[in-house]
């Protein structure tokens, strides 16, 4: 551990005999990074890393993976003791203020978000005006987008204390009403409007199905835990981006949730579910699709297992193993698609292709079988992700912010034609 966060040391770039300094940031857990933040100007160099395999965007204080060991923590926090000692209220003032709350804070922060547990109705009308079948979210897509128009003072969303977290809290308490909103329009059922009766989970079953489950509400707050924050994911870092224009808080995590939507991404636990369907109509052979998802000449993967940083069991998976078994047992339910995953994760464990490339099942691979078992249709999958990761967009969008990272505004190396001059049509 080092003495201290942003402690550093210095390393040698040497570049045609040329030795250029450079510092070297030190992590919480002794990770390093190397500042290059001068490295053009003194070298006339840039790096290059599509898809940012080994470059880090920025220094942040809310969660904590190591890929190797298998640890998530939030705020220092471990995963397995937020996902079984905490509430997602607990969770999301956590990621947002630093520190769990006490009873007075949290109070405050659930009546905050339980006075914005509304939307506006002109949601319903853009939501009626998309066509059936439209994907969940691409319709939360447009919701999320819809907000600055409702609620002008949210365009400068950042100036001033009151405003932000005015801002803030409305999201959070709006996100839930939108989710159940879509849910029932793409299921072309009237909308349930919120119970203030009702705690924030509950109060989204209610909207959602008009009942509530005690044994459902208790697992979805812990899938929410489980989905609150992941450091700088393609989503996070897509709301950071889009955050570090200074465009308002609304349209960056319309974003954030645009970039969740991809079968790589929050996209993958429906992808799962779909994958282990087919399986089973295809009559439940897991070892055929273990060597297709080997096979290079074949486009299939295995969806949910590997992860850019894990190189490990993802400890939100296990977890949620877990709870599938519990769940579905609570819940009576007995669903053949849990039995193929099984085989599959057992498989590709023992299997030298997987364990070559260190992939293990991520957080997509079970939490679909659960949400199906509590009655969530496989298409609203992502937005049930984006539910539980809204608190952790917007603590990353509040850290870019407070730390007044510049505008993210990558270079490139330019590899197409040489300058030539026009042509007319003829000479083509
Ligand atoms: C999430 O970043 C986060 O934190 C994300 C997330 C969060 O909480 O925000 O954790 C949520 O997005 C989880 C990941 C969900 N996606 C999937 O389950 C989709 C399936 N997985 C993959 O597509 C892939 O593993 C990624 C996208 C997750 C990671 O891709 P990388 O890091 O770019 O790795 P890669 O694609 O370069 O793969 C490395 C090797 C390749 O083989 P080789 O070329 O070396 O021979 O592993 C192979 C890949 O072909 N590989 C797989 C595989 N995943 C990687 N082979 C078969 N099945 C897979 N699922």
């Amino acid at each position: 551990m080092s003495d201290l966060p942003g402690a550093s040391e210095t390393v040698n770039l040497n570049i045609q005999e040329e030795a250029h300094a450079l510092s070297v940031t030190i992590g919480t857990y002794n990770e390093k990074g190397i500042d290059i933040s001068k490295l053009l100007g003194t070298t006339g160099h840039v790096t290059l890393d599509p898809g940012f395999k080994n470059t880090g965007s920025t220094k942040s204080a809310i969660t904590f993976i190591d890929g190797i060991n298998g640890i998530l923590q939030h705020r220092g926090y471990p995963i397995e003791q937020l996902a079984e000692l905490a509430s997602f209220q607990e969770v999301m003032y956590l990621l947002l203020q630093g520190e769990l709350p006490n009873a007075n804070q949290l109070a405050d922060i659930e009546g905050q978000i339980k006075a914005e547990t509304k939307a506006p109705e002109g949601i319903k009308t853009l939501l009626n005006a998309l066509p059936d079948g439209s994907h969940p979210m691409g319709m939360l897509s447009v919701a999320l987008a819809s907000l600055p128009s409702f609620y002008p003072n949210a365009l400068d969303s950042w100036s001033d204390e009151t405003v932000r977290w005015e801002t803030i809290y409305r999201l959070l308490g709006h996100m839930p009403v939108i989710a159940a909103y879509v849910y029932r329009r793409s299921q072309n059922l009237p909308y349930i409007d919120p119970n203030p009766e009702l705690d924030y989970v509950s109060n989204f079953l209610y909207m959602m199905f008009g009942e509530v489950d005690p044994v459902i509400a208790d697992a979805l707050d812990t899938l929410l835990i489980l989905h609150a924050d992941h450091e700088q994911n393609c989503s996070a870092a897509t709301v950071r981006m889009i955050g570090s224009s200074h465009v308002n808080l609304y349209a960056a995590i319309a974003g954030g949730n645009s970039a969740l939507w991809g079968p790589l991404h929050g996209g993958a636990n429906q992808k799962v579910v779909e994958m282990l369907e087919s399986i089973l109509a295809d009559g439940g052979d897991s070892e055929k699709y273990i060597n297709k998802a080997k096979d290079k000449a074949d486009p299939f993967r295995l969806m949910g297992f590997g992860h850019r940083v894990y190189k490990n069991f993802d400890p939100r998976a296990k977890v949620i193993k877990a709870y599938a078994d519990k769940i579905l047992d609570k819940l009576n339910v007995d669903d053949p698609v849990l039995d193929i995953a099984k085989r599959l994760e057992s498989s590709a464990l023992n299997d030298e292709y997987f364990q070559k490339r260190k992939l293990f099942p991520n957080v997509d691979f079970y939490s679909g079988i659960i949400y199906r078992a509590l009655g969530i249709p496989v298409d609203m999958f992502t937005v049930m992700f984006a539910l539980g990761r809204l608190p952790g967009w917007v603590s990353q969008w509040k850290e870019m912010r407070e730390s007044g990272d510049p505008i993210g505004r990558p270079r490139q190396i330019y590899t197409g034609a040489s300058k030539r001059d026009y042509k007319p049509i003829t000479d083509r």
